[in-house]
């Protein structure tokens, strides 16, 4: 077993409640996560950020297995979370939102301004659950648009 580090929050007393735990974890742990969901087909060389070294990267366990990940990068007292990924036969049962409302609490503990985030145009729904808003940002990326998304505090 990885040498996971807990970090301590109201929050994780509730996940463990559920059988959840969320946990800051090593990047390869996370980076085997993202292949497998993102690009399965890729090297996984494929999925690694030039930056993911100076990242924090969270993920949620459910019963000891890793289940779903997210990384934070943080400049100039801003975070922008990416790389947000649920293995497929755990997706669309809420694992996701546990995790990303866990990033949004270390995020304002940790006085941050603001958490943003490049959301595909037709997911901003999900992320204004969260309290995020969209700016007047916005790109296209392979065919895809986005916007950036921020939540202030
Ligand atoms: C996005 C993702 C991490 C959510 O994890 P999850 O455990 O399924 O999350 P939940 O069960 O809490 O919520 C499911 C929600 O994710 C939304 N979702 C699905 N794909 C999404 C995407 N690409 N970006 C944002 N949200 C997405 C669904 O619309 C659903 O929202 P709804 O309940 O309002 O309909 C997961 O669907 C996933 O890994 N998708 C593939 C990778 C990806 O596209 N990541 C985001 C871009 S970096």
């Amino acid at each position: 077993m990885p040498p996971y580090s807990a970090f301590g929050c109201t929050l994780q007393k509730e996940i463990e409640k559920m059988e959840h735990k969320i946990l800051e974890i090593p990047l390869n742990d996370v980076i085997k996560i993202r292949h497998e969901v993102m690009w399965p087909k890729k090297p996984i060389d494929y999925v690694r950020l030039p930056n993911d070294e100076k990242g924090r990267h969270f993920g949620l366990f459910i019963n000891n297995e890793l289940v779903s990940v997210i990384s934070l990068f943080i400049e100039n007292s801003e975070a922008q979370f990416r790389k947000f990924a649920t293995l497929e036969k755990h997706q669309g049962k809420g694992h996701g939102t546990i995790l990303l409302n866990e990033i949004m609490t270390i995020a304002e503990k940790s006085k941050l301004s603001k958490i943003w985030c490049n959301a595909r145009v037709e997911k901003s729904a999900f992320y204004e659950k969260f309290g995020m808003q969209a700016t007047d940002k916005t790109f296209e990326k392979g065919g895809i648009m986005y916007v950036i998304m921020e939540k202030v505090f």
